[in-house]
């Protein structure tokens, strides 16, 4: 097989917000697909950035105090973290606010003018004369002109769905200052698309070359027409000052468009890459370079990526994409995400509340393929497949027959005739497991399809060890080999499966690699004439203790997610005294940093025996606590007069920080600190108590 040489983007996410659920099913299509090609070994670089420029991230900046240039150092950090997190595994992660974008921005915007494909046009727009600034259409607002819904945005209204031009508003408003904009001209430049050499590129590309999906490839015609048509309009690629960007080469407070440097953006990420690691960055992009340049995307930003990008590439000099592959949108339970409902959720809320990063990657893939087509998250089936395939079906193999290896065969799987048994039995029963058809299904990232060929084979793997039933032979003293024979197999056909799915479990992988205690797994390489027992583990291989891979998901911990990012639209209702008692749904806070078992042994944790409790004069929320610790007795003024009456509590045993330094407040000296739980509300508070039999002093670890 020869080395091919691929660069692969994922779109570059807005520097204004956080990632989702939904910028997801790209992050994890690009980066299963790309480790696939790595693992073939396939010269593969992905690349990324932050899209950095634009009036919306200036004016988030403005509003929150700090530069643009801070706003975005802090939301790249984020989205790094977020992508980190679900293992998506970048070469570089970069931003569009980088010299590199910069000097490839100005050199294909000079050669297009060279070329004569910029012109220069005075336009009319809607100006707000307070904040001395041009608007963009979603920063004007008001009444729809076809049927008259207030607050609506400038390009569309959300409540007939009729699109206009912000001119068409009745009453507009800007979104910026509230005025009432004014009609003000100025001069704009155009990338020239209507001229021949971009129509007439841009039919064959887009239309006739085999660079689209057959849908996306349909909506170019329509977009492009045919020859003689004229269809395409010239692009505005400039927007006055103020604009955070790249102010445009002798044209004075005019800077670029957003949209023209984003794409630039892949070349100014790889070009970054190529300097770290002395990559040649022409053999990537010159006209006639053998490397594959591939773009996945959003279907929205098909425009962008299959008219704008390879025209101006194309007359810039530069060579074209060889792919673009675009994806639907992701649906939650058959609906748009959505804040109120909490299914607008977040990468960060999934991390934080403990989530599996895997289990999402692994469910996406098994719904995944080269088409347009939405993929619908459905809690449910979420829930319910990640058990019971990934869990129930794959891990399983291996905690049902790693344990007999330890403990009956030190570790050692079979070696000799029993070796040679067990090669048989797989190319009798085994011998489809090859991996010609999921290795195609996942070059043409079929997912779903390479998913459902693995876990037919896991089911096939099931049967086996259900039927030889290792956990009976055990029982039986004379059966030591059939033992042996019946969870080797099991081990060897769970290390074939791994291997599948390496590119989707990453993480999990790592581990069963350490576990199999086998070099990281590749693709496997299986000629035609060998059978498939060619790419099990040497006879006699030493495995791992088995530790605990993968749990499974819990209906609790889907209920908490979607209870984190559900957002009130209204104004909370106001509190009734019978509220306590109904059970009440809590949103709940994120989990901290994770800390070492060091930094959590440091907090000095004691059963404590509150002897005594009082009111404190002139404190509105502190009661007065004289704590027994065994060896001595403490004083704590602890926040919690709200939830508790002093009298309640005496005799009660309860936990404190024993360690904490102690506090001087207005009422006294506080020597630490007892635990409660909730807070937020009055009477939402609830002191721990230990378990009877319990004695003060002991410590909590
Ligand atoms: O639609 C978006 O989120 C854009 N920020 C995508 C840019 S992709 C590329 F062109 F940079
Ligand atoms: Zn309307």
């Amino acid at each position: 097989m020869s080395k091919r040489k691929i660069l692969v983007t994922s779109a570059l996410p807005y520097a204004n917000g956080s990632i989702h659920l939904g910028h997801l099913v790209e992050y994890i299509q690009t980066d299963i697909w790309v480790r696939f090609q790595k693992m073939r070994g396939h010269t593969v670089h992905y690349v990324c950035a932050d899209d950095t420029h634009g009036t919306p991230i200036m004016l988030r900046a403005e509003k929150e105090g700090i530069t643009p240039e801070a706003l975005i150092a802090r939301v790249h950090s984020e989205h790094f973290g977020d992508f980190t997190g679900f293992h998506i595994q970048f070469d570089n992660y970069y931003s569009t606010h980088s010299p590199e974008t910069r000097h490839f921005s100005e050199d294909i915007y000079g050669k297009l003018k060279s070329a004569g494909l910029i012109a220069v046009r005075g336009i009319e727009q809607l100006y707000d004369p307070v904040k001395n600034m041009f608007l963009p259409d979603r920063f004007v607002k008001g009444e729809c002109p076809k049927c008259g819904a207030k607050d609506q945005y400038g390009d569309s209204c959300e409540v007939c769905g009729a699109a206009y031009a912000p001119t068409e508003l009745k009453n507009p408003y800007s979104a910026v200052s509230g005025a009432k904009p004014v009609n003000k001209s100025s001069e704009h430049y155009f990338f020239s698309l209507s001229d021949a050499r971009c129509a007439d590129f841009l039919r064959q590309w887009a239309c006739d070359g085999d660079h689209l999906q057959p849908e996306a490839a349909n909506k170019m015609r329509e977009w492009v027409g045919e020859a003689g048509e004229n269809k395409l309009s010239d692009w505005d690629i400039s927007r006055d000052a103020p604009y955070f960007g790249f102010e445009i080469p002798g044209a004075a407070g005019k800077y670029f468009y957003v949209w023209l440097d984003a794409p630039i953006g892949y070349m100014g990420s790889f070009k970054n890459l190529c300097e770290r690691e002395k990559i040649q960055f022409d053999d990537y992009w010159q006209p006639q370079s053998d490397a594959e340049l591939y773009h996945f995307i959003g279907k929205d930003i098909l425009y962008f990526h299959a008219l704008f990008w390879p025209a101006m590439l194309k007359n810039a000099g530069y060579r074209t994409p060889t792919k673009i592959f675009a994806h639907g949108f992701l649906t939650v339970n058959g609906e748009k995400m959505s804040k109120s409902r909490g299914t607008f959720i977040t990468a960060e809320s999934y991390l934080k509340q403990g989530l599996n990063p895997e289990w999402l990657r692994y469910y996406y893939a098994a719904k995944l393929n080269s088409t347009l087509e939405d993929i619908d998250l459905n809690l449910d089936d979420f829930v319910a497949r990640v058990n019971s395939d990934l869990v129930g079906k794959f891990i399983n193999i291996a905690s049902r027959c790693a344990g007999f290896i330890t403990k009956r065969f030190d570790g050692k799987l079979v070696e000799g005739e029993q070796y040679r048994a067990l090669q048989t039995m797989v190319d009798e029963h085994f011998a489809s497991w090859r991996p010609e058809a999921i290795e195609q299904a996942f070059e043409a990232r079929e997912f779903s399809t390479a998913i459902r060929q693995v876990m037919k084979f896991a089911d096939e793997a099931n049967e086996m060890i259900h039927h030889l039933a290792p956990w009976e032979i055990a029982k039986q003293p004379d059966r030591t080999d059939d033992l042996h024979r019946a969870c080797s197999l099991g081990i060897q056909l769970f290390y074939l499966l791994a291997r599948y799915l390496k590119p989707i479990l990453p993480g999990t992988v790592q581990q069963i690699e350490a576990f199999l205690n086998c070099e990281p797994l590749t693709w496997p390489q299986l000629r035609a004439d060998q059978p498939v027992s060619a790419l099990l583990l040497p006879a006699g291989h030493a495995i791992n203790p088995y530790q605990h891979l993968m749990t499974r998901i819990d209906n609790k911990q889907i209920d908490a997610l979607i209870a984190a990012n559900t957002q009130s639209l209204t104004a909370p209702p106001p509190q009734s005294p019978a509220r306590h008692a109904e059970k009440q749904q809590h949103a709940v806070a994120p989990i901290a940093e994770t800390i070492s078992i060091d930094d959590f042994s440091k907090i000095d944790l004691r059963i404590a025996k509150i002897v005594n409790a009082e009111h404190v004069q002139g404190a509105e929320k502190l009661l007065k606590l004289t704590l027994d610790i065994g060896s001595e007795q403490r004083t704590v003024f602890a926040g919690i007069k709200s939830a508790y009456d002093p009298e309640q509590l005496k005799g009660r045993l309860t936990v404190m920080v024993a360690n904490l330094a102690p506090r001087q407040m207005k009422f006294g000296l506080s020597e630490g600190m007892v635990l409660a739980a909730g807070g937020g509300n009055p009477g939402e508070l609830f002191i721990l108590s230990p378990d009877s039999g319990a004695q003060p002093g002991m410590r909590v670890k």
